[in-house]
């Protein structure tokens, strides 16, 4: 039988998650592509009397990147988690890589990658030395752990870093390095709970980027986001979730094409004159009172009409976004 022996890592430009088998040969994994990667099926979560997660049901196909979206306490962690084995399934089952999460979790646990929403690493020790320890829950040896975490140090430009101790580094670096320690096994699936948030806009580009280039070598990336424009970049299809369960399920694109009209006018300060008007055209409209939002197909036109009819201080037209869709399904209102 032919096995993976060794993780070969391009240097400097980037990392090549290629792994070479007996026979000198490389390969991406040995990853069934017929087959989803992950499918979730009716699940549940509750705390006490409270259903965190609720009969949520998808799939995953290899090499895609999913995203989870929601607002926070939407259930986005609670579903991963249960998907990575840190916390028990109330009902309903999960398989990854075909193989079920409640009886074979030791081979799908050998074959992902976890970073968590909260910053995992021992901030006493070095930037290495969290590799090492990281490395010892998947019997990786220490010279094979070191040599890994060098290549991945580059691979996110931190290798200036790799004696300083966890805690001096920026919180940039920090989301930098947990995501590159959850490479150390080479997975064929990545969980990112929250990759970027926090982080400045180089810092969030910097780990778009490198999530691109993993996605490129055929990584199967899911991760949890409430970034818009996160879940624009990077996910080929993603779910909307609230109050625990799956509201809208689609690509990027799909989603705005379906739930939102080609374009969006926002008007701020709207008179009573603007919204008789609106009152006879049969347009889908939002009245936040201080502003009028209105979804329409024919943008251009309407917002002429209201330029050449009306004195507005501030009428905008704009494409529809994704964070249309996310406020129109999840609600504007602040959550705890
Ligand atoms: N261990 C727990 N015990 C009790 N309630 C919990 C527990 N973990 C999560 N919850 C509750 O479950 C709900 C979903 O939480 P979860 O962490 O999954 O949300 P989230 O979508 O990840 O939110 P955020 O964007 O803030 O990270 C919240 O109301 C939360 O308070
Ligand atoms: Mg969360």
């Amino acid at each position: 039988m032919l096995k993976r022996t060794n993780l070969y890592i391009d240097n400097f430009q980037g990392i090549n998650i290629r792994t070479i088998n007996s026979r000198g040969e490389y390969f991406m994994t040995d990853i069934d592509t017929t087959q989803p990667v992950i499918v979730a099926r009716n699940l549940k979560k509750t705390f006490g009397v409270f259903q965190a997660v609720d009969d949520v049901s998808f799939s995953v196909e290899p090499g895609q990147c999913f995203g989870i979206l929601g607002p926070n306490g939407a259930g986005k962690t609670s579903t991963i988690r249960m998907i990575y084995g840190f916390s028990p399934i109330t009902s309903g089952d999960i398989f990854v890589f075909g193989l079920d999460i409640k009886t074979q979790y030791r081979k799908i646990k050998a074959r992902i990658g976890v970073c968590q929403q909260d910053n995992t690493l021992d901030p006493d020790l070095t930037v290495i030395q969290n590799f090492e320890v990281f490395a010892r829950y998947f019997n990786i040896d220490k010279r094979t752990a070191l040599a890994k975490a060098s290549e991945l140090l580059k691979f996110f430009a931190l290798e200036q870093r790799r004696d300083a101790r966890a805690m001096e580094l920026s919180g940039g670096m920090v989301r930098r390095l947990v995501i590159a320690r959850a490479l150390i096994n080479q997975p064929d699936l990545l969980i990112l709970d929250e990759p970027t948030t926090g982080l400045d806009p180089q810092s969030r580009h910097q780990v778009w980027e490198r999530l691109e280039r993993l996605k490129k070598q055929g990584m199967t990336i899911l991760l949890t986001t409430h970034y818009m424009d996160e879940a624009a970049r990077l996910c080929d299809t993603l779910v909307i979730m609230d109050h625990g369960k799956i509201l809208a399920q689609g690509s990027p694109q799909s989603l705005i094409s379906e739930y939102m009209g080609a374009h969006i006018i926002e008007i701020a300060e709207p008179d009573d004159a603007l919204r008789a008007f609106f009152l006879d055209k049969n347009e889908r409209l939002e009245d936040l009172g201080h502003r009028l939002i209105i979804y329409t197909e024919n943008g251009h036109e309407i917002y002429r009409e209201i330029c050449n009819r009306f004195t507005q201080k501030s009428c905008v037209l704009r494409s529809a976004s994704l964070e249309d869709v996310f406020l129109k399904l999840t609600g504007r209102e602040l959550r705890e």
